[in-house]
């Protein structure tokens, strides 16, 4: 449509019609079948709400999208089309790795590909607007949102943050099997305080800004048509009422002029935050930060015509507003095609369709990260293997945000074993979870455990299977409802039934190769003191189990890289690598020294570091090469290195540059990535690899709350992880 004619629309709209453009209702209040990502109000919406909302979240299908939509612009008064929108985040039927899988790939472009397979599959269904990426930093693996999140580092996240964008988005999202990305949750909703989801946040201005807002703006400066707020607070005020965040930042710094959501009710829990006194003052709040659409309070329908009509609020805001989704829908082009690409055709040809089965299984492979090795792996098909664990026998490989995907299309490493070896003994050993409240109140409803008897038969059985074989691989793991929304865990542990069996089964057999599932990052040193090879999968998706095997039978070589650290011990959490130093830092030479930053029963660092992971052969790096000891803002460095492959098969390293300011006006870290470069030798083979870098990538928030870069020394580092610890200096001018 035009833009006069879009104008000419708004003009004819009344104030109660342009109040539901900013409503969005859950697709379940329309349609039974449609699916519900958050809880459902106890006291009804108005037939009117439902009439006029601007847009739906949670249809998922095709045929139920078109039915809806036709019903809906017959009704509405100017035929205004609804938008729907869903969160596909790792996928829509084909499942792809949970995002912290793929941020250990280190591999944003093949990121992008997953994306825009997603966005097809997604849009066949008749969705529009998906609400992802989720670009908030995560430093705490108590909060179970960590999985779908690409990790601790700012500029990783903003690269998989721009590159799902540009997935999800194309260069138009009127094409068709594109979607609008949704940026989240701004902000910092990844640091709620001890990991507890949905807690406050506190974060000085130099960390939001250093650490936590590099990423969304990314997302932002890619195109992103849609921003969500955050349910938490930043400095005691709910990120959905926050002027600052939303105005200055977003809207001001960011030049964000697309539509601002909010989370789901989340302009309702201004009130149970304490900063609004009711509903009525929460809409206005929310208006006043300048949220364009209320995801499910119904606060708006009941109360802009009334904040208008009072003068609180303005005509010309809420024309902004709706001026903002009506574009959106325009730009889709559902003023023309209402459905776009909604069909029961498309769907078919799509979903599951071989291409984008064989990116999940490229993608699950690629996010494996193989922690310890000590010769085991790749496994000879030769050998006598007992596969054991509750995760060889199921279908649920997907993780938290999969429930589009179709768990029926997921094969269970039992079932196609057989394919890869003669030898396919085994048994689940014990049931996922502990019959003790793991899950809290889902374990009672929806699970059943096997008897004390029955637990004690199947751990028999797997002690004796592991006696007989030559090999044990275990399949360990969270349980996949552990992580997600509202899965906050105090400690990220394997759960104990599954640590019995580990222990019951590394006492009859020691070649013992453990594989572990899970949606963030676990303490793991017993099993990683004691198995001679540790492999993380993640929740790997739809190919995960094919990924796996090819993988252990080394068909595929794992490359994955953590994009967050693994503790070694939770109360170290948080621990990331890019903390700042101390005065008293802990130092080799300083040992006998006790007043040093340290914990008395813990080293300081990680167990497994950011940037962390093993192939199936081995690297070595020669000491960084600088072409000069100056840079001059505007010029290039180059740092060099010769990476070897000193093993025997060919490999996959990620050689990743790290750079440390030396003293400046704010403390820097000791470490910050700043680039990466996977490179492919054959053995014996060995390349030179150079890095520029360059005056914009020294920039940070300085003292003066603006950014650039400071005169002085710096350390680089290039290494294969970020313990690396040769350096060499150069001065900036
Ligand atoms: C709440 C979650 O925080 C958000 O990420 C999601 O997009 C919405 N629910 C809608 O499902």
């Amino acid at each position: 449509m035009k833009e006069e004619k879009l104008r000419e629309l708004l003009g004819k709209m009344s104030l109660k019609e342009k109040a539901g453009q900013m409503f969005q209702a859950s697709g379940s209040l329309y349609d039974e079948n449609s699916v519900l990502t958050g809880p459902m109000k106890e006291s009804g919406f108005t037939e009117e709400n439902l009439e006029l909302a601007g847009s739906v979240i949670g249809v998922q299908d095709a045929a139920a999208m078109r039915k809806l939509q036709e019903r809906y612009i017959r009704q509405h008064p100017h035929g205004i089309p609804l938008l729907f929108m869903m969160d596909v985040i790792n996928g829509y039927r084909t499942i792809f790795p949970i995002p912290l899988g793929q941020g250990a790939s280190f591999a944003p472009d093949l990121t992008r590909r997953c994306a825009e397979a997603a966005a097809r599959e997604a849009s066949a269904s008749g969705i529009h607007v998906t609400f992802a990426p989720m670009a908030d930093l995560v430093r705490d693996a108590r909060w179970g949102r960590v999985m779908e999140s690409t990790g601790e580092d700012p500029f990783l996240n903003g690269l998989f943050c721009q590159a799902m964008v540009r997935g999800f988005q194309g260069d138009h999202v009127g094409e068709s099997g594109r979607l609008a990305a949704c940026v989240k949750h701004f902000a910092a909703y990844g640091a709620p305080v001890a990991g507890r989801d949905y807690n406050t946040v506190e974060l000085s201005e130099h960390t939001l800004r250093e650490y936590y807002l590099p990423a969304y703006k990314k997302g932002v400066e890619a195109g992103a048509e849609m921003v969500m707020t955050s349910f938490n607070t930043v400095n005691g005020i709910p990120a959905t009422g926050n002027e600052y965040l939303m105005r200055q930042i977003l809207r001001g710094e960011f030049g964000f002029d697309g539509v601002l959501i909010s989370d789901w009710t989340a302009i309702e829990e201004l009130i149970a935050h304490g900063y609004c006194e009711d509903r009525k003052d929460a809409a206005y709040r929310a208006m006043r930060a300048g949220v364009d659409i209320d995801m499910m309070s119904g606060i708006y329908p009941e109360w802009l015509c009334r904040l208008v009509e009072s003068g609180a609020v303005s005509m010309e805001a809420v024309d902004q507003a709706v001026w903002r989704i009506l574009c959106l829908k325009n730009r889709l082009g559902l003023f023309e095609n209402p459905y776009k690409d909604a069909g029961e055709t498309a769907e078919k040809k799509l979903f599951l369709c071989s291409e984008h089965r064989a990116l999940a299984r490229e993608a699950a492979a690629r996010s494996f990260v193989l922690l310890k090795n000590d010769g085991v792996l790749p496994l000879c098909p030769e050998t006598r293997v007992a596969w054991i664990g509750p995760y060889t026998d199921t279908r649920d490989l997907t993780g938290s945000w999969s429930f589009t995907g179709d768990k029926s299309a997921v094969s269970t490493i039992r079932e196609i074993l057989p394919e890869y070896t003669a030898h396919t003994e085994g048994c689940p050993g014990c049931p996922m979870l502990d019959p003790e409240k793991d899950l809290r109140t889902l374990t009672e409803k929806q699970m059943e455990f096997p008897s004390l008897a029955e637990r004690e038969r199947m751990m028999r059985e797997a002690e004796s299977c592991a006696k007989k074989a030559e090999t044990v691989v275990l399949f360990l793991g969270e349980h996949p409802m552990q992580s997600g929304e509202a899965s906050s865990r105090t400690k990220p542990v394997v759960p104990k039934i599954q640590m019995e069996l580990f222990r019951r089964v590394s006492r009859v057999n020691s070649n013992l190769v453990v594989v572990i599932f899970s949606g963030r990052p676990l303490e793991i040193r017993e099993i990683s003191e004691k198995a001679k090879a540790v492999l993380v999968v993640w929740l790997p998706g739809t190919e995960g189990a094919r990924a796996i095997l090819e993988t252990l039978m080394g068909e595929r070589t794992p490359e994955g890289k953590l994009s967050m650290s693994f503790p070694w011990d939770t109360g170290q959490i948080p621990v990331y690598y890019n903390e700042d130093p101390t005065g008293r830092p802990d130092l080799e030479e300083k040992k006998e020294d006790r007043f040093r930053s340290r914990y008395l029963d813990a080293p300081n660092g990680a167990l497994y570091p950011f940037g962390f992971g093993l192939t199936y052969t081995r690297f070595r790096v020669s000491p960084v090469q600088l072409d000069s000891s100056v840079l001059y803002p505007g010029e290039t460095l180059k740092a060099s290195v010769i990476l070897e492959n000193t093993g025997s098969r060919q490999g996959t390293e990620t050689l990743q540059l790290y750079i440390r300011d030396v003293s400046a006006s704010v403390v820097r870290p000791v470490k910050e990535l700043r680039d990466f470069r996977k490179v492919t030798l054959l053995p014996g083979e060995s390349r030179e690899v150079t890095f520029e870098i360059r005056e914009e990538q020294l920039r940070f928030w300085r003292a003066d709350g603006t950014f650039g870069s400071e005169k002085g020394r710096f350390q680089v580092f290039i290494g294969q992880d970020s313990s690396v610890r040769e350096f060499e200096n150069f001065e900036l001018l």
